[in-house]
């Protein structure tokens, strides 16, 4: 398909985007946080961490020294974008969790090369994140339509257009790793509904290495993964009329060996109660009790294929970058192939 000539592109409206957050978003969480923290472990979804300050933080965590995943996907996406443009001959990208989409630039610059992009499709719960990306997008590759879809990927790819053409559907940055087993191959199973017979999944995933290089990753010295797991607390501050004192909870990360995941915590540093107003609740804290906020699996490169058949998925290449730190998979539904 030709991509679209400047005259269509102006009589196109380039953008759209779409919300399907709001009321529904707020129970979410207010369900996430009763059910979350009335638990004899308490836990609360990653998800919550991505307010625009949340997301900030992260696009600083992107930038450290010690976090090589973002750079280890940037060099794999490097050398591989090419191939993978050639290999899909995709006229559209869609992707979960998109973010700021730094490194998808490089692999929309190898499609618009290609002469084949046409639609970006990016899927994130940061509804400023999603407008400043389409705006940013469409001033950067003409005639690119760009449709936003503000929502939870758990909840909403039925929300997803409909295709318009070979696509790319891209979940990167580890974000799968945030799932456990049982929910992961659940997430896994409804991504691949979005894939036709002409389409394919790019997801990046982080690998299993020295724990030291692992905790590190996840526990910086300048300290702003602290920041960024502290803000969850500022989030529930604001939105469910909170008390907490993020000044109270100590970062913790850790490996866990056994289940081959980073785990994040808020480690209480003293005995307290806090009054979450919006939904009556009182919690309770004992000094240096632990709050999980985040998982964040390693994979294997037989656990990850086992997870992509289990969700019907089959392997089309195995990409990682010179130090085997991380993995970009590409595959596709095995029984359209
Ligand atoms: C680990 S970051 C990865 C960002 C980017 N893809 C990258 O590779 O750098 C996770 C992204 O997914 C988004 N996100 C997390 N959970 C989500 C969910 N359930 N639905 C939609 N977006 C989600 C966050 O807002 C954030 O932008």
């Amino acid at each position: 398909m030709e991509p679209l000539t400047t005259s269509e592109a102006l009589e196109k409206p380039a953008i759209r985007i779409e919300s399907h957050l709001g009321e529904a978003e707020e129970r979410s969480l207010a369900e996430d946080v009763l059910d979350g923290l009335t638990r004899p472990f308490k836990e609360l979804p990653p998800k919550h961490f991505y307010d625009s300050r949340g997301a900030e933080l992260f696009d600083r965590i992107c930038e450290l020294p010690e976090y090589y995943p973002t750079r280890a996907e940037r060099t794999i996406l490097t050398q591989s974008a090419d191939e993978i443009a050639r290999l899909t001959a995709a006229v559209e990208l869609v992707e979960l969790g998109s973010g700021t989409a730094a490194k998808t630039r490089v692999l929309l610059d190898a499609l618009h090369t290609a002469g084949t992009l046409r639609r970006y499709v990016p899927v994130d719960v940061t509804e400023s994140m999603v407008r400043a990306c389409a705006r940013e997008l469409t001033g950067e590759y003409p005639g690119l339509e760009v449709h936003g879809v503000i929502g939870d990927f758990e909840r909403h790819l039925d929300r997803v257009p409909p295709a318009t053409g070979p696509r790319i559907v891209a979940f990167l940055g580890g974000t799968i790793g945030n799932f456990p087993p049982g929910s992961r191959r659940r997430v896994l199973r409804e991504i691949a509904h979005l894939l036709g017979p002409g389409d394919h999944l790019l997801m990046g995933t982080d690998l299993v290495k020295d724990p030291n290089v692992l905790e590190a990753a996840y526990d910086d010295a300048q300290g702003v993964t602290a920041e960024f797991n502290r803000n969850v607390l500022r989030v529930l501050n604001r939105e469910l009329d909170a008390d907490f004192d993020p000044d109270d909870f100590e970062h913790v990360a850790l490996f866990d060996r056994e289940h081959e995941w980073i785990e994040m915590r808020l480690r209480s540093r003293r005995e307290h109660t806090t009054l979450v107003r919006e939904l009556d609740l009182c919690v309770h804290f004992d000094a240096g009790e632990e709050l999980r906020t985040e998982i964040s699996a390693k994979f294997t490169p037989e656990r990850l294929e086992g997870d992509l058949a289990t969700a019907g998925l089959s392997l089309v290449r195995w990409l990682t970058d010179p130090d085997g730190l991380f993995a970009l998979t590409l595959s596709r539904r095995a029984e359209l192939s």
